[in-house]
């Protein structure tokens, strides 16, 4: 008798900071994937899992003031939960999971942005992740004014949207650190050209992934 096993899915990540775009590339994305014929399952961190959506409620909100690590740690928290109950078992089964950002955005926000060490995030992330990495992940790279622009158009701010300027400048200089260290699995696409070009470039992107 023959057993057919599902090919393990992908894991790919969004991230870019306010306003790059994410979430307007997420949906474009998964219909794109659809097509290639894959069975896809869209996330978002924080969040993901029951737990990890009331952490996001906590994180978010504007009325509560948390110290960076306190931060960092129920980024992981919730990270962890969010491994165990959806990405794993979502990768096992063959699915193809998008999450709207993953680790890198701690390493951007918390240390970039709030100024932790980075390998007090190193150790969290090596603790709660092993060896596990996203298999490709997609910056959107935004400048920090742009970003503003579109994000303010749309909704009020939440305790992080609410960072002066500086704050992003330092979350997106992180951003674009990570993508030097890490070429391989981590592609930048230029979100501030117009909404047809970016989807251009990452429909190219995926493609080729997709393709290789
Ligand atoms: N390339 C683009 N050109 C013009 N408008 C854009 C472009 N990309 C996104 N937008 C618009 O900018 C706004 C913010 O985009 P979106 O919500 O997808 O950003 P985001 O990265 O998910 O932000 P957040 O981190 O705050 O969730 C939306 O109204 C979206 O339509
Ligand atoms: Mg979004």
């Amino acid at each position: 008798m023959t057993i057919l096993t599902a090919s393990r899915g992908k894991f790919i990540t969004l991230e870019g900071i306010d306003g790059a775009g994410k979430s307007t590339h997420l949906s474009w994305l998964e219909n794109l994937l659809r097509r290639q014929g894959k069975r896809v399952i869209v996330t978002r961190e924080p969040g993901g899992t029951p737990l990890g959506e009331t952490l996001r409620q906590l994180l978010l909100d504007r009325g509560q003031v948390i110290h960076p690590e306190t931060e960092a740690l129920l980024m992981f928290a919730a990270r962890r939960e969010h491994l165990d109950k959806l990405i794993l078992p979502a990768l096992d089964r063959g699915d193809w999971v998008i999450s709207d950002r993953f680790t890198d955005a701690s390493f951007a926000y918390q240390s970039g942005g709030r100024g932790l060490p980075s390998r007090k995030l190193n150790v969290l992330e090596h603790w709660v992740l092993g060896k596990f990495q996203p298999d490709l992940t997609l910056y959107f790279d935004v400048t920090v004014e742009l970003g503003k622009q579109r994000t303010s158009a749309i909704k009020a701010a939440d305790r992080f949207e609410k960072e002066p300027e500086e704050f992003f400048r330092r979350v997106r200089d992180a951003y674009l650190e990570r993508v030097r260290i890490f070429p391989g699995r981590m592609r930048l696409i230029d979100a501030n050209k117009p909404l047809e070009e970016v989807q251009k470039s990452l429909h190219d992107v995926v493609i080729s992934y997709c393709d290789a």
